[in-house]
Protein backbone atom coordinates (compact mmCIF):
# COMPACT_ATOMS: atom_id res chain seq x y z
CA UNK A 1 0.00 0.00 0.00
CA UNK A 2 2.84 1.91 1.08
CA UNK A 3 4.89 1.68 -2.20
CA UNK A 4 1.57 1.74 -4.56
CA UNK A 5 1.10 5.86 -2.25
CA UNK A 6 4.81 6.40 -2.99
CA UNK A 7 4.49 5.74 -7.23
CA UNK A 8 0.98 8.20 -7.37
CA UNK A 9 3.29 10.49 -5.64
CA UNK A 10 5.50 10.40 -8.34
CA UNK A 11 2.27 10.77 -11.17
CA UNK A 12 1.18 14.25 -12.07
CA UNK A 13 -1.46 15.56 -14.02
CA UNK A 14 -0.59 18.97 -15.57
CA UNK A 15 -2.79 21.28 -18.38
CA UNK A 16 0.40 22.52 -20.37
CA UNK A 17 2.14 23.63 -23.67
CA UNK A 18 4.87 21.95 -25.87
CA UNK A 19 6.62 24.03 -28.49
CA UNK A 20 9.65 22.00 -30.11
CA UNK A 21 11.47 24.55 -32.87
CA UNK A 22 14.15 24.05 -35.13
CA UNK A 23 16.57 25.87 -32.58
CA UNK A 24 14.59 25.88 -29.23
CA UNK A 25 11.63 23.76 -26.95
CA UNK A 26 9.50 25.63 -24.63
CA UNK A 27 6.85 24.47 -22.29
CA UNK A 28 4.16 26.19 -20.24
CA UNK A 29 2.30 24.48 -17.40
CA UNK A 30 -0.48 26.06 -16.26
CA UNK A 31 -0.04 28.19 -13.37
CA UNK A 32 3.70 28.52 -13.89
CA UNK A 33 3.88 30.40 -17.36
CA UNK A 34 6.83 29.69 -19.69
CA UNK A 35 8.60 26.79 -17.07
CA UNK A 36 11.38 25.65 -19.74
CA UNK A 37 13.45 27.11 -22.82
CA UNK A 38 16.36 25.56 -23.96
CA UNK A 39 18.04 24.43 -27.33
CA UNK A 40 16.80 21.46 -29.09
CA UNK A 41 19.32 19.55 -28.88
CA UNK A 42 20.68 16.09 -27.83
CA UNK A 43 23.95 14.47 -26.97
CA UNK A 44 24.07 10.61 -27.44
CA UNK A 45 26.50 8.50 -26.58
CA UNK A 46 27.84 6.52 -29.53
CA UNK A 47 28.88 3.15 -27.60
CA UNK A 48 25.61 2.08 -25.86
CA UNK A 49 23.10 4.90 -27.85
CA UNK A 50 22.19 6.38 -24.56
CA UNK A 51 20.84 9.93 -24.28
CA UNK A 52 23.65 11.51 -22.42
CA UNK A 53 22.53 14.86 -21.96
CA UNK A 54 19.35 17.08 -23.78
CA UNK A 55 18.64 20.86 -23.81
CA UNK A 56 21.68 23.43 -22.61
CA UNK A 57 23.48 21.06 -21.48
CA UNK A 58 23.86 19.22 -25.03
CA UNK A 59 23.97 22.35 -26.58
CA UNK A 60 27.07 23.34 -24.27
CA UNK A 61 29.33 20.32 -26.11
CA UNK A 62 27.81 21.39 -29.38
CA UNK A 63 31.17 21.62 -31.35
CA UNK A 64 33.23 20.62 -29.02
CA UNK A 65 32.07 17.24 -27.25
CA UNK A 66 34.42 13.73 -26.71
CA UNK A 67 34.37 11.89 -29.65
CA UNK A 68 32.30 9.04 -28.20
CA UNK A 69 29.28 11.99 -28.07
CA UNK A 70 27.69 13.37 -31.40
CA UNK A 71 25.36 16.04 -30.46
CA UNK A 72 21.93 15.86 -32.70
CA UNK A 73 18.54 18.10 -33.55
CA UNK A 74 15.26 16.40 -33.38
CA UNK A 75 13.70 18.91 -35.38
CA UNK A 76 14.45 20.70 -38.45
CA UNK A 77 12.82 23.44 -40.58
CA UNK A 78 10.55 22.98 -38.04
CA UNK A 79 9.14 19.56 -38.20
CA UNK A 80 10.09 16.47 -36.16
CA UNK A 81 13.10 14.78 -38.20
CA UNK A 82 13.73 11.95 -35.77
CA UNK A 83 10.80 11.11 -33.77
CA UNK A 84 13.15 8.75 -31.06
CA UNK A 85 15.56 11.84 -30.73
CA UNK A 86 12.47 14.35 -30.08
CA UNK A 87 11.04 11.56 -27.51
CA UNK A 88 14.29 11.56 -25.67
CA UNK A 89 14.54 14.87 -25.93
CA UNK A 90 11.36 15.75 -24.02
CA UNK A 91 11.55 13.16 -22.04
CA UNK A 92 14.95 14.55 -20.55
CA UNK A 93 13.54 17.64 -20.68
CA UNK A 94 10.59 17.46 -18.97
CA UNK A 95 12.16 14.74 -16.37
CA UNK A 96 14.56 18.01 -15.34
CA UNK A 97 11.32 19.87 -15.01
CA UNK A 98 8.89 17.71 -13.02
CA UNK A 99 11.79 16.72 -11.11
CA UNK A 100 11.49 12.82 -12.07
CA UNK A 101 7.94 12.80 -11.78
CA UNK A 102 6.19 11.39 -14.64
CA UNK A 103 3.02 12.85 -16.44
CA UNK A 104 -0.46 11.11 -16.25
CA UNK A 105 -3.24 12.14 -18.45
CA UNK A 106 -1.61 15.03 -18.91
CA UNK A 107 -3.68 18.09 -21.08
CA UNK A 108 -1.05 18.78 -23.68
CA UNK A 109 -1.48 21.79 -26.62
CA UNK A 110 1.24 21.48 -29.05
CA UNK A 111 2.56 24.07 -31.40
CA UNK A 112 2.97 23.20 -34.75
CA UNK A 113 4.37 24.82 -38.47
CA UNK A 114 2.15 25.96 -40.78
CA UNK A 115 1.62 23.83 -43.67
CA UNK A 116 2.66 20.52 -41.72
CA UNK A 117 1.54 17.51 -43.24
CA UNK A 118 -1.05 14.96 -41.93
CA UNK A 119 2.08 12.72 -41.14
CA UNK A 120 3.98 15.23 -39.10
CA UNK A 121 0.97 16.85 -37.41
CA UNK A 122 0.67 13.18 -36.45
CA UNK A 123 4.29 13.19 -35.20
CA UNK A 124 3.59 15.98 -32.89
CA UNK A 125 0.59 14.29 -31.71
CA UNK A 126 2.55 11.09 -30.68
CA UNK A 127 5.47 12.44 -29.02
CA UNK A 128 3.39 14.31 -27.17
CA UNK A 129 1.24 11.29 -25.87
CA UNK A 130 4.63 9.62 -25.23
CA UNK A 131 5.57 12.03 -22.74
CA UNK A 132 1.82 11.14 -20.95
CA UNK A 133 -0.35 13.87 -22.82
CA UNK A 134 -3.84 12.28 -22.93
CA UNK A 135 -5.84 15.35 -24.56
CA UNK A 136 -3.62 16.55 -27.43
CA UNK A 137 -4.53 19.59 -29.94
CA UNK A 138 -2.32 21.47 -32.01
CA UNK A 139 -1.96 24.97 -32.64
CA UNK A 140 -0.52 26.59 -36.04
CA UNK A 141 2.81 28.64 -34.51
CA UNK A 142 1.47 32.13 -36.14
CA UNK A 143 -1.94 31.52 -34.82
CA UNK A 144 -0.73 30.77 -31.32
CA UNK A 145 1.70 33.80 -31.29
CA UNK A 146 -1.25 36.18 -32.76
CA UNK A 147 -3.15 35.17 -29.88
CA UNK A 148 0.01 35.24 -27.50
CA UNK A 149 0.74 39.10 -28.66
CA UNK A 150 -2.80 40.07 -27.90
CA UNK A 151 -3.63 41.11 -32.07
CA UNK A 152 -7.26 42.13 -32.36
CA UNK A 153 -7.54 39.03 -34.25
CA UNK A 154 -11.89 39.02 -33.72
CA UNK A 155 -12.00 42.57 -34.87
CA UNK A 156 -9.30 43.59 -38.01
CA UNK A 157 -10.75 42.91 -41.04
CA UNK A 158 -7.08 41.91 -42.34
CA UNK A 159 -4.40 41.51 -39.78
CA UNK A 160 -1.06 39.87 -40.36
CA UNK A 161 1.27 37.93 -37.62
CA UNK A 162 4.93 36.71 -39.30
CA UNK A 163 6.58 34.39 -37.12
CA UNK A 164 10.29 34.41 -37.53
CA UNK A 165 11.97 31.54 -36.12
CA UNK A 166 15.36 29.46 -36.48
CA UNK A 167 14.15 27.13 -39.45
CA UNK A 168 11.19 28.63 -40.59
CA UNK A 169 9.16 31.99 -41.45
CA UNK A 170 5.36 31.72 -41.04
CA UNK A 171 2.84 33.89 -42.25
CA UNK A 172 -0.76 33.76 -40.98
CA UNK A 173 -3.32 36.71 -42.38
CA UNK A 174 -6.47 36.49 -40.10
CA UNK A 175 -9.79 38.83 -40.64
CA UNK A 176 -13.08 39.16 -38.55
CA UNK A 177 -11.66 36.74 -36.24
CA UNK A 178 -10.77 33.93 -39.27
CA UNK A 179 -7.75 32.31 -40.25
CA UNK A 180 -8.18 33.55 -43.91
CA UNK A 181 -4.84 31.81 -44.82
CA UNK A 182 -1.46 30.79 -43.56
CA UNK A 183 1.99 30.08 -45.20
CA UNK A 184 5.58 28.21 -44.02
CA UNK A 185 8.95 29.27 -45.89
CA UNK A 186 12.13 27.14 -44.68
CA UNK A 187 14.02 29.79 -43.74
CA UNK A 188 15.06 31.37 -40.43
CA UNK A 189 17.26 32.49 -37.87
CA UNK A 190 19.98 29.01 -38.49
CA UNK A 191 20.02 30.45 -42.11
CA UNK A 192 21.56 33.15 -40.78
CA UNK A 193 23.63 32.05 -38.45
CA UNK A 194 25.03 29.57 -41.28
CA UNK A 195 25.75 32.75 -43.62
CA UNK A 196 27.86 34.42 -41.00
CA UNK A 197 30.03 30.88 -40.63
CA UNK A 198 30.25 30.55 -44.41
CA UNK A 199 31.07 34.27 -44.64
CA UNK A 200 33.99 34.72 -42.39
CA UNK A 201 35.34 31.94 -43.63
CA UNK A 202 35.52 32.81 -47.21
CA UNK A 203 36.45 36.57 -46.55
CA UNK A 204 38.92 35.51 -43.69
CA UNK A 205 40.03 32.18 -44.31
CA UNK A 206 38.88 31.41 -40.90
CA UNK A 207 36.90 28.24 -39.50
CA UNK A 208 34.46 29.49 -36.96
CA UNK A 209 32.08 27.22 -34.64
CA UNK A 210 28.38 27.64 -34.42
CA UNK A 211 28.59 29.04 -30.65
CA UNK A 212 30.82 32.21 -32.11
CA UNK A 213 28.47 32.93 -35.30
CA UNK A 214 25.71 32.89 -33.35
CA UNK A 215 27.11 35.12 -30.41
CA UNK A 216 28.18 37.60 -32.87
CA UNK A 217 24.87 37.28 -35.31
CA UNK A 218 22.94 38.13 -31.66
CA UNK A 219 25.28 40.10 -30.04
CA UNK A 220 26.03 42.72 -32.98
CA UNK A 221 24.36 41.92 -36.22
CA UNK A 222 21.64 43.20 -38.21
CA UNK A 223 19.31 43.14 -40.89
CA UNK A 224 19.66 46.93 -42.04
CA UNK A 225 21.80 49.22 -42.31
CA UNK A 226 22.58 51.98 -39.36
CA UNK A 227 24.65 54.69 -38.23
CA UNK A 228 25.91 52.20 -35.18
CA UNK A 229 29.68 51.06 -36.10
CA UNK A 230 30.97 48.27 -34.32
CA UNK A 231 33.84 45.70 -34.46
CA UNK A 232 34.14 42.92 -32.10
CA UNK A 233 37.30 40.46 -31.67
CA UNK A 234 36.67 36.74 -32.58
CA UNK A 235 38.71 33.38 -32.63
CA UNK A 236 38.49 30.19 -35.20
CA UNK A 237 41.01 28.19 -36.96
CA UNK A 238 43.00 29.45 -39.72
CA UNK A 239 41.71 27.42 -43.26
CA UNK A 240 45.41 27.44 -44.23
CA UNK A 241 46.90 25.97 -41.43
CA UNK A 242 44.52 24.88 -38.78
CA UNK A 243 46.38 27.12 -36.34
CA UNK A 244 44.24 29.54 -33.73
CA UNK A 245 43.77 32.93 -35.31
CA UNK A 246 42.12 36.22 -34.04
CA UNK A 247 40.02 38.52 -36.20
CA UNK A 248 38.15 42.02 -36.15
CA UNK A 249 34.62 41.26 -37.39
CA UNK A 250 32.58 44.76 -38.18
CA UNK A 251 28.73 44.67 -37.77
CA UNK A 252 28.22 45.90 -41.48
CA UNK A 253 30.15 42.99 -42.75
CA UNK A 254 28.09 40.99 -40.88
CA UNK A 255 24.98 42.27 -42.37
CA UNK A 256 26.46 41.64 -46.32
CA UNK A 257 27.16 37.97 -45.25
CA UNK A 258 23.88 37.52 -44.02
CA UNK A 259 22.12 39.80 -47.06
CA UNK A 260 21.56 36.40 -48.93
CA UNK A 261 18.99 34.90 -46.27
CA UNK A 262 17.72 38.45 -45.16
CA UNK A 263 16.57 38.70 -48.50
CA UNK A 264 15.00 35.16 -48.83
CA UNK A 265 13.18 36.06 -45.29
CA UNK A 266 11.75 39.15 -46.65
CA UNK A 267 10.56 37.64 -49.81
CA UNK A 268 8.75 34.98 -48.39
CA UNK A 269 6.75 37.61 -46.38
CA UNK A 270 6.21 39.64 -49.34
CA UNK A 271 5.15 36.40 -51.80
CA UNK A 272 2.72 35.70 -48.57
CA UNK A 273 0.81 39.00 -48.93
CA UNK A 274 0.56 38.82 -52.41
CA UNK A 275 -2.19 36.02 -51.45
CA UNK A 276 -4.05 38.17 -49.52
CA UNK A 277 -7.67 39.33 -51.22
CA UNK A 278 -8.01 42.50 -52.48
CA UNK A 279 -10.56 43.28 -49.48
CA UNK A 280 -8.46 42.98 -46.89
CA UNK A 281 -5.51 45.88 -48.06
CA UNK A 282 -6.99 48.56 -46.39
CA UNK A 283 -6.93 46.80 -43.11
CA UNK A 284 -3.41 45.65 -43.33
CA UNK A 285 -1.95 48.80 -44.70
CA UNK A 286 -3.29 50.26 -41.92
CA UNK A 287 -2.17 47.60 -39.20
CA UNK A 288 1.25 46.63 -40.75
CA UNK A 289 2.76 43.70 -39.63
CA UNK A 290 3.18 41.98 -36.12
CA UNK A 291 6.59 40.29 -36.01
CA UNK A 292 7.66 37.96 -33.75
CA UNK A 293 9.74 34.38 -32.74
CA UNK A 294 13.47 34.82 -32.11
CA UNK A 295 14.80 36.16 -35.52
CA UNK A 296 12.09 39.46 -35.33
CA UNK A 297 15.00 40.21 -32.30
CA UNK A 298 17.51 41.13 -35.02
CA UNK A 299 18.49 44.53 -34.64
CA UNK A 300 16.62 46.24 -37.80
CA UNK A 301 14.79 43.61 -38.96
CA UNK A 302 11.51 45.52 -39.15
CA UNK A 303 13.15 48.55 -40.96
CA UNK A 304 14.23 45.28 -43.46
CA UNK A 305 10.57 44.28 -43.94
CA UNK A 306 9.22 47.67 -44.08
CA UNK A 307 11.17 48.60 -46.84
CA UNK A 308 10.63 45.26 -48.95
CA UNK A 309 6.82 45.27 -48.12
CA UNK A 310 6.16 49.30 -48.00
CA UNK A 311 3.99 48.18 -44.53
CA UNK A 312 5.35 49.43 -41.08
CA UNK A 313 6.16 46.67 -38.45
CA UNK A 314 5.47 46.48 -35.22
CA UNK A 315 7.59 44.24 -33.32
CA UNK A 316 6.26 42.30 -30.20
CA UNK A 317 7.56 42.93 -26.26
CA UNK A 318 9.03 39.30 -25.91
CA UNK A 319 8.64 37.91 -29.69
CA UNK A 320 10.63 34.81 -28.42
CA UNK A 321 7.74 33.73 -26.63
CA UNK A 322 4.55 34.88 -28.32
CA UNK A 323 4.06 31.23 -29.48
CA UNK A 324 4.10 29.38 -25.85
CA UNK A 325 2.35 32.52 -24.28
CA UNK A 326 -0.46 31.76 -27.20
CA UNK A 327 -0.78 28.15 -26.44
CA UNK A 328 -1.47 28.78 -22.71
CA UNK A 329 -4.14 31.80 -23.59
CA UNK A 330 -5.52 28.94 -26.71
CA UNK A 331 -5.86 26.19 -24.22
CA UNK A 332 -7.32 28.26 -21.48
CA UNK A 333 -9.93 29.32 -23.72
CA UNK A 334 -11.43 26.56 -25.83
CA UNK A 335 -14.54 28.26 -25.70
CA UNK A 336 -12.55 31.08 -27.35
CA UNK A 337 -10.15 29.72 -29.85
CA UNK A 338 -11.10 25.97 -30.10
CA UNK A 339 -11.62 26.93 -33.95
CA UNK A 340 -7.87 27.08 -34.36
CA UNK A 341 -6.85 24.18 -32.28
CA UNK A 342 -6.48 20.23 -34.71
CA UNK A 343 -6.12 16.89 -33.63
CA UNK A 344 -3.62 15.09 -36.62
CA UNK A 345 -7.35 13.15 -37.31
CA UNK A 346 -8.74 16.57 -38.59
CA UNK A 347 -11.19 16.00 -35.33
CA UNK A 348 -11.82 20.15 -34.33
CA UNK A 349 -12.30 20.75 -30.91
CA UNK A 350 -15.15 23.45 -30.11
CA UNK A 351 -14.83 24.18 -26.78
N1 LIG B 1 18.86 38.91 -30.34
C1 LIG B 1 18.75 38.13 -31.42
N2 LIG B 1 19.11 38.59 -32.63
C2 LIG B 1 19.00 37.81 -33.72
N3 LIG B 1 18.52 36.56 -33.72
C3 LIG B 1 18.14 36.05 -32.54
C4 LIG B 1 18.23 36.79 -31.34
N4 LIG B 1 17.79 36.01 -30.32
C5 LIG B 1 17.45 34.81 -30.87
N5 LIG B 1 17.66 34.85 -32.20
C6 LIG B 1 17.46 33.75 -33.16
O1 LIG B 1 16.13 33.30 -33.09
C7 LIG B 1 16.10 31.95 -33.56
C8 LIG B 1 15.19 31.15 -32.67
O2 LIG B 1 13.91 31.66 -32.73
P1 LIG B 1 12.70 30.76 -32.22
O3 LIG B 1 12.99 30.25 -30.89
O4 LIG B 1 11.46 31.57 -32.42
O5 LIG B 1 12.77 29.58 -33.30
P2 LIG B 1 12.42 28.05 -33.20
O6 LIG B 1 11.09 27.88 -32.56
O7 LIG B 1 13.53 27.29 -32.60
O8 LIG B 1 12.36 27.67 -34.76
P3 LIG B 1 11.15 27.25 -35.73
O9 LIG B 1 9.87 27.69 -35.08
O10 LIG B 1 11.42 27.96 -37.02
O11 LIG B 1 11.24 25.77 -35.85
C9 LIG B 1 17.52 31.43 -33.56
O12 LIG B 1 17.99 31.29 -34.89
C10 LIG B 1 18.29 32.53 -32.83
O13 LIG B 1 19.60 32.69 -33.32
MG1 LIG C 1 9.21 28.04 -33.26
Amino acid sequence: MKSLFRSVKNLLSVDMGIDMGTTRTRVFVRGSGVALDEPSFVAVNYRDGETEAVGKEAYKLFGRCPPHLEILKPVERGVIENFELAEAMLNGLLENLFKKKALLGARICVVSPTGATDVEKKAFEDVAIQVGGREVFLVEAPVAAAVGMGLPIDKARGLVCVYLGGGTTQTAVFSEGELMFSVSEPVGGEDLTEAVISGIRKKHRILVGAHTAEQLKTGMGSAYPSDRDETREIYGKSVMDGLPRAQFISNWELREMMEGPLNRIANAIKASLEKAPPDLAADIKRHGLYLCGGTAQLEGMGSLISHVTGLSCSISGNPQHACIQGAEKVSGDMRKYGRFTTTPGSRQFTG
